[in-house]
């Protein structure tokens, strides 16, 4: 794993549709080979905040910078392409072509060989025991492993960092397990995690420094031994 860097850093972003204000001033860094989570209740901003550093959402205000490089308002495949992958909170997998199929849509103009890219797929099949469905139709898969297509998937460019929108939501706690297991193996690797859940204790167990958003803002920062105690924290999740 690199030194302590920072890879990606969010700087006053805000995010306004209409009247509403679904990211208000946002601002946070992430430190190279780490997990960071983001949590908040229904509607606090965190697919928003997401959405907009992977070119989804241009932010109506703020600026967003990847290993220094200004990135805010190039198009997702750009921002794919100079090493940000993303899952998404309903998986966005191809339901009518197989597995197989699925992990080599986003690599269809790699200069490997197609033999390269199907081995490179079965690598990440298996990491996942997902070996023996590369020829199931998407729609065949669980909501689990149509999350853990999804993973690998991305892997297939090789993003540095993945940005995970509840990929444990309706996850069966077997397939959690590899969820798991990857993440720590990818981490070893030196890629970087943004996870987005409502999972608090995976988000506890997973991320090394945890951001907390209530209505678009940031309410507390912290490690996890911190952000469990927090006042405005238990108020957020149980006040309302
Ligand atoms: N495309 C959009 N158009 C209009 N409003 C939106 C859009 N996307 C999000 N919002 C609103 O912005 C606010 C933040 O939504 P967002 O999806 O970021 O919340 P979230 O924290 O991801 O919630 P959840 O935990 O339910 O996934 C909400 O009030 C939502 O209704
Ligand atoms: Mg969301």
């Amino acid at each position: 794993m690199r030194g302590n860097s920072v890879i990606l850093e969010v700087k006053d972003i805000s995010k306004h549709f209409g009247g509403l204000t679904a990211v208000n001033r946002l601002s946070f860094e992430v430190q190279e080979g780490t997990v960071f989570g983001i949590i908040g209740p229904n509607g606090s901003g965190k697919t928003t905040s997401l959405n907009c550093i992977n070119g989804l959402f241009r932010p109506d205000e703020g600026r967003i910078f990847f290993r220094g490089r200004e990135i805010q308002g190039l198009p997702p495949h750009q921002v794919a392409k100079i090493g940000i992958g993303r899952t998404f909170q309903v998986p966005k997998i191809f339901k009518r072509i197989s597995v197989m199929e699925n992990l080599l849509a986003p690599v269809l103009s790699s200069p490997r060989t197609d033999q390269e890219l199907k081995a490179k797929a079965r690598e990440h099949l298996h990491s996942v025991g997902m070996l023996e469905m590369e020829d199931r139709l998407g729609e065949e898969l669980s909501g689990g492993q149509q999350k853990l297509l999804e993973l690998v998937r991305i892997l297939m460019f090789d993003p540095q960092i993945l940005l995970l929108d509840e990929p444990f939501a309706g996850v069966h706690p077997t397939l959690k397990t590899l969820f798991y297991k990857k993440i720590h193996e990818l981490r070893k690797q030196g890629k970087t995690f943004i996870l987005v859940s409502h999972d608090l204790t995976s988000v506890y167990a997973l991320c090394q420094q945890i951001i907390v958003l209530d209505q678009g803002e940031k309410i507390a920062q912290g490690r996890p031994e911190e952000i469990k105690r927090n006042e405005r924290v238990i108020e957020a999740y149980l006040g309302r």
